[in-house]
């Protein structure tokens, strides 16, 4: 039996289809009904059998919660722990450490106590550390917790450390590193929001640079290092480094829009994080721009992904190919 955390999110429900289509037993965790539309939905770009949807058996839970994630465990001998919550919000730091460090503590608890026999976990190039001194980030690199990090980057890195333990007490692991994940199905979250806004006329862009893969190039190298004897180590996943104003540039142009053309610097964003801060404050709503997004939309760092490609000969798809594709389900 594999476990899968996370199913219901952009991750999970495709790495969920790669996984339906080998033979099998799989279980996913799941917290409201309504998010396993998003999982259909992400199986009907793929395929119109219904039947391997159904293949799936549904557990809900939440996974900060330890009498409930037990029973989950019944049977598993591989766990995919793509959970986590994301924000760039400095106010939801506290429910990020519960999910993203205690939630992984527990997976790996369980995962030791049901003496699984291999994890895989869905860390992030932000807890692999910024480029020193404008070199290539490898997997080698220190993540320096000296720095003003995001709360994000701050538990997944604490995420991570979870995870390593797990090596330590006899679970083999392996972790993957993935960069910006483009993806459909999933257009008004995460990345899925680069393609709403720019065909809704998003005229901005900035200049900063960093590592994209698509959704496949996460889920399919997953699998195939889950079913290798390659333990204990980790990867960076990226297609292609690509500054924002590429990847706005690309969308618009497989969308059919116009491209963006305002170049915003950054001493543009540096004032309009603030402004967006106190307009939160007032109104009580979440800014519309956070200091951290403010400055990971200029900073510039290169990620390497030649470890992959090297230890199990993973060929990276073509990024404009994959751009192409995602724009044309969006257009569907
Ligand atoms: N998206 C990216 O660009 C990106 C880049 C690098 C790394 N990653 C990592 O990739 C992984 C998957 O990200 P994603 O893009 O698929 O995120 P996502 O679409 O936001 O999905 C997050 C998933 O985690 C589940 N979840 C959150 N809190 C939970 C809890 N307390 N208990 C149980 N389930 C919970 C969500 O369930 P609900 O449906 O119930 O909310 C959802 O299934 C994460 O670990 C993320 O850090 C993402």
């Amino acid at each position: 039996m594999i476990l899968v955390t996370g199913g219901t999110g952009l991750v999970g429900s495709h790495l969920l289809y790669h996984l339906c289509l080998q033979n099998v037993a799989i279980r996913a965790i799941y917290r409201t009904k309504s998010s396993l539309e998003n999982v259909k939905k992400v199986f009907r770009y793929y395929t119109e059998n219904e039947n391997l949807f159904s293949k799936i058996e549904w557990y809900q839970a939440d996974i900060t919660d330890v009498p409930k994630m037990i029973p989950a465990f019944s049977d598993v001998k591989q766990v995919y722990h793509c959970a986590a919550f994301i924000s760039f919000n400095p106010k939801d730091y506290r429910k990020m450490r519960k999910v993203n460090i205690h939630g992984t503590a527990i997976i790996v608890n369980l995962c030791i106590a049901a003496k699984i026999e291999k994890l895989c976990f869905v860390s992030s190039i932000a807890a692999v550390g910024d480029s020193l001194k404008g070199k290539i980030v490898t997997e080698e690199n220190e993540w320096n917790k000296e720095l003003d990090n995001s709360g994000y980057s701050i538990t997944k890195f604490g995420a991570e450390m979870e995870v390593w333990r797990a090596s330590q007490e006899g679970v083999d692991v392996v972790v993957v590193n993935p960069g910006v994940i483009l993806g459909s199905g999933f257009w008004n979250s995460g990345s899925g929001k680069l393609f709403s806004q720019v065909n809704n006329g998003f005229r901005f862009y900035t200049e900063g640079v960093t590592g994209f893969v698509s959704v496949q190039d996460v889920v399919k190298p997953m699998i195939l290092l889950m079913n290798s004897p390659v333990k204990n180590e980790r990867f960076i996943l990226i297609s292609e480094n690509k500054s924002f104003k590429e990847i706005f540039f690309l969308i618009a142009d497989t969308l059919g829009k116009s491209r963006p053309s305002i170049k915003i610097k950054p001493w543009q964003t540096n004032l309009f994080w603030r402004f967006a801060w106190c307009v939160s404050k007032i109104a009580r709503k979440e800014p519309l721009l956070s200091k951290y997004s403010a400055r990971s939309a200029h900073s510039v760092a290169e990620y390497s992904s030649e470890k992959i490609q090297k230890k199990i000969n993973y060929q990276f798809e073509d990024l404009e190919k994959s751009v192409q594709r995602i724009s044309k389900r969006y257009l569907k």
